[in-house]
């Protein structure tokens, strides 16, 4: 088979060309039996497409036929001994990963600033969490990747963990030593499992970070609906055999997944592991090399920072992908959000994130000049029209709060007794819910951690200015869910 090919797209046009009649779900019968305005809009092929896994279709859960040989697609173009397709998302691929290689009472070692799916997955398995601190950038106000030797420590002390688990690159770009790690690692036996959600384009370009199959590591949750071109949902999970068992992995990822696959998410993975396999490398130029021209732009504006290669050479940042600008617009005097309103509601932009003291824009082979134009423009009229902040000359301070204490696993916690309190008198008890910013996604708190009056005061702050905070019971935030029980003493 040639990465020309796109055998489950292929099959569902021919499918659908011999226009069967259907007696099976989904009951809107190819459009015909749902909201006119709906079918309307979405357009009858995405209708057509949206079937189920019929005889000729073939079964994520059980592949043999067009799914089968699309996976096999995949897993020649990412390097992987075996890649299965996730309509669970990127959440649902971690999730696998995980629960693969650790069940109750087993260790696995995690960098702290991890998405909620990677502590979803230690709730459901019983696994203990060893966490290894990421390095934090006091500067930017943001978390980077884990270093080689807080792997080997944590290794030292955990010999039996059953995985390490890496985020490269992290949402902000940033990678670490991954290869380094992954040698450190096999050393003692340990697999590595790379969070890759927002890197499934690094594989196709040398100026980009090494890919977790490149740098050697055993799989790894790729969203290639984040940055290569499928639908959203639709990611890959990549596996290369040795410590890992495929078939348990599948087996896995099977019981975490729907029985009602949506073909469309599916038909997507398979086209756009088409074009990142024939085109991948000159997508990935011509994004790089926008992002490099408005880096430079944005950095001739007085009082923004755009982040560039000069981040690069501490033992947390080995490398980085160009394609993600972070800004740093503290020196205005604004928060993140508040340029991202402000972009919004100026310039009508929407940008991929923001914080406390960042915006985070991405450029892809979507993008052209004409928006990263309009982007410099919006933003030297931000400049301007927030100079006057800036030239009060305060020195912006960075508030990161430290990581809490760990007073119970993940799961005991959140399976304990419980009880309500009221936000302000929380400190000293440990959470039983998780707390986060969204977006990213990666916990303030976490089930099981010791309540600080430092952690409070960031959830205030990320209130205050309108970042969303998320996850607990009460989405006002007045009180908190805790164990009735008081820390005794830390787990570790
Ligand atoms: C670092 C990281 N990992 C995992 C995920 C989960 O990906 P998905 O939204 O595809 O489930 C995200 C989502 O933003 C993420 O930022």
């Amino acid at each position: 088979m040639s990465q020309y090919e796109t055998p489950l797209f292929t099959g569902l046009l021919e499918h659908i060309k011999k226009n069967p009649i259907q007696f099976h779900i989904p009951g809107h019968k190819k459009g015909a039996g749902m909201d006119a305005q709906f079918r309307e809009f979405i357009g009858e092929n995405a209708l057509a497409m949206d079937l189920i896994n019929i005889g000729p279709l073939d079964d994520l859960h059980q592949p043999k036929g067009i799914i089968k040989r699309a996976q096999e697609l995949a897993a020649e173009a990412f390097g992987a001994d075996y890649t299965f397709f996730s309509v669970q998302g990127t959440s649902g691929a971690i999730m696998t990963m995980v629960m693969s290689v650790a069940g109750p009472g087993d260790k696995i070692i995690v960098p702290r600033n991890v998405h909620k799916s990677v502590m979803s997955a230690i709730v459901f398995s019983g696994a203990t969490p060893i966490f290894v601190h990421p390095e934090i950038d006091k500067e930017l106000g943001i978390s980077h990747g884990i270093t080689p030797e807080a792997v080997e420590e944590a290794l030292r002390q955990h010999p039996d963990a059953k995985g390490v688990l890496v985020i490269n690159p992290t949402y902000f770009g940033i990678a670490g030593d991954l290869k380094r790690i992954v040698e450190i690692a096999h050393s003692y036996g340990v697999p590595v499992l790379v969070d890759e959600a927002h890197g499934v384009h690094i594989h196709f370009h040398e100026d980009l970070p090494l890919s977790a199959m490149q740098a050697g590591a055993d799989m790894s949750a790729t969203s290639v609906h984040k940055l290569g071109g499928s639908m959203t949902q639709s990611s890959i999970l990549n596996v290369r055999e040795g410590l890992i068992s495929p078939k348990r992995v599948q087996a896995i990822l099977s019981m975490l997944t729907t029985t009602s696959t949506s073909y469309l998410l599916l038909a997507s993975l398979d086209v756009a592991r088409k074009r990142l396999a024939t085109e991948g490398h000159e997508l990935a130029e011509k994004a790089i090399r926008l992002a490099e021209k408005t880096r430079q732009q944005i950095n001739e504006i007085d009082h923004l920072y755009c982040v560039g290669k000069e981040i690069l050479g501490t033992k947390a940042t080995f490398d980085y992908d160009p394609t993600k600008l972070i800004i740093s617009v503290k020196e205005l005097g604004l928060t993140g959000y508040d340029v991202e309103k402000w972009l919004r509601e100026n310039y009508n932009i929407e940008v991929e994130l923001s914080d406390l003291y960042n915006i985070l824009c991405i450029i892809t082979p979507g993008d052209t000049e004409r928006e990263t134009s309009i982007l410099v423009k919006a933003l030297r009229d931000l400049a301007e029209q927030f100079r006057h902040q800036a030239d009060v000359g305060v020195k912006p301070k960075v508030l990161l709060p430290d990581i809490p204490v760990l007073a119970l696993t993940p799961r005991d916690a959140f399976y304990s007794e419980t009880e309500v309190v009221p936000f302000e008198q929380s400190a000293g008890r440990i959470i039983a819910e998780f707390v986060m910013v969204y977006p990213p996604g990666i916990p303030i708190f976490i089930p099981g951690e010791v309540i600080t009056e430092e952690n409070l005061n960031y959830i205030k702050k990320n209130l205050e200015v309108g970042l969303p905070v998320q996850g607990p019971e009460d989405d006002t935030l007045q009180t908190l869910r805790v164990i009735k029980e008081y820390p005794t003493k830390p787990l570790r």
